[in-house]
């Protein structure tokens, strides 16, 4: 079953084209990737998905029904971690899950229980009395998360739920992404770390300046640009010489220097490897070579003609 169906959603900002005839379609039980750099779109999208924002014109499906018609209904079945820290800064970790349990119509010993397993859920029992301003920056995401869960959702968003805290509080939530798929809770995961969805995504959907360019599993995705090959090697002496010898090699697409490693990516087939090799023993020593599979980050690369990172991270 469809967790959610999105058909030819168009959302315009002024003269602004934000979402430009957006489809897309979460199936049940599955964590599906959004990946895009900034400005792409994908809050305004995920916003229009959760009925926060209305949109021009597209219809779209949660839980089989039909979106306007059955807001307060599908509001309650979905937690929507939001991309800005959104807490009460005078309540405490455990004051403020019993507020958005409030919101959500728990109340009583059922609210309490809830308050209780998903702080021990998050990992923030001990904490639980303190103000969140005294929290680190990974535990004020732990609770931002804790707030959408409260009430159970079957169907999780979370819009870039890592940025900016600490490798171990980010194993934390990625874990704890996984232990509520494994529940069965179907997931919707904001990001541009590709490196997070290589391996949390079951499927990945890329979105550029309001487009969906690409959808897929990563390998799919990866098969998409698989007439390419990236070759990595360590020399003794990486001159301006050397590289221009590489760059006029039949089939070579680019070649990059980052003090003595030679990054080349060739068309697959061309042979480039043991060319490349021998004109690169002529310069003097080859200290390692690495022939690499291509990641999401080299299909966003070729799909989009410029690098995620570019795109800048807060
Ligand atoms: N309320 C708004 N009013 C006017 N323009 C907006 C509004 N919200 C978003 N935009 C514009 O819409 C475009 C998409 O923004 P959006 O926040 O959806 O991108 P995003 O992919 O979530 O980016 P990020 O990775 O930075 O969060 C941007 O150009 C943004 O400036
Ligand atoms: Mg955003």
């Amino acid at each position: 079953m469809a967790v959610v169906r999105m058909k030819n959603i168009i959302k315009r900002y002024g003269s602004q084209l934000v979402l430009d005839n957006v489809d897309l379609d979460i199936a049940e039980g599955e964590i599906l990737g959004l990946l895009g750099p900034n400005g792409a779109g994908k809050t305004t999208l995920i916003h229009a998905l959760a009925g926060i924002i209305g949109f021009d014109s597209g219809e779209v499906d949660v839980f089989g029904k039909e979106q306007n018609s059955n807001l307060l209904e599908i509001k309650r079945q979905i937690g929507l971690v939001p991309q800005e820290i959104s807490l009460i800064s005078d309540l405490s970790a455990r004051e403020n899950l019993e507020f958005f349990g409030g919101i959500y119509g728990l109340k009583g010993e059922q609210l309490k229980k809830r308050v209780e397993e998903t702080l021990e859920f998050v990992g923030l029992t001990e904490h639980a009395r303190k103000l969140p301003v005294k929290f680190s920056g990974g535990m004020q995401r732990r609770l931002n998360i804790a707030c959408a869960l409260v009430h159970r959702p079957k169907f999780l968003i979370m819009d870039e739920p890592t940025v900016g805290i600490d490798p171990q509080s980010r194993n934390h939530i990625l874990e704890t992404i996984r232990k509520l798929n494994r529940q069965g809770t179907t997931i919707l995961y904001t990001t541009h770390y590709m490196e997070e969805l290589q391996t949390l995504a079951q499927r990945v959907v890329i979105m550029d300046q309001g487009h969906v360019i690409a959808g897929g599993t990563i390998n799919e995705l990866v098969k998409k640009i698989q007439h390419e090959e990236k070759i990595r090697m360590e020399v003794t002496s990486p001159t301006d010489l050397l590289l221009e010898k590489l760059r006029k090699l039949d089939g070579i697409k680019q070649v990059t220097r980052n003090h003595k490693e030679i990054t080349i990516i060739s068309q697959v087939g061309a042979g480039n490897l043991d060319r490349a090799l021998s004109i690169a023993k002529d310069f003097g020593g080859i200290l390692s070579v690495t022939a690499e599979e291509p990641t999401l980050e080299d299909v966003f690369l070729t799909l989009t003609g410029k690098s995620l990172r570019d795109g800048g991270e807060e």
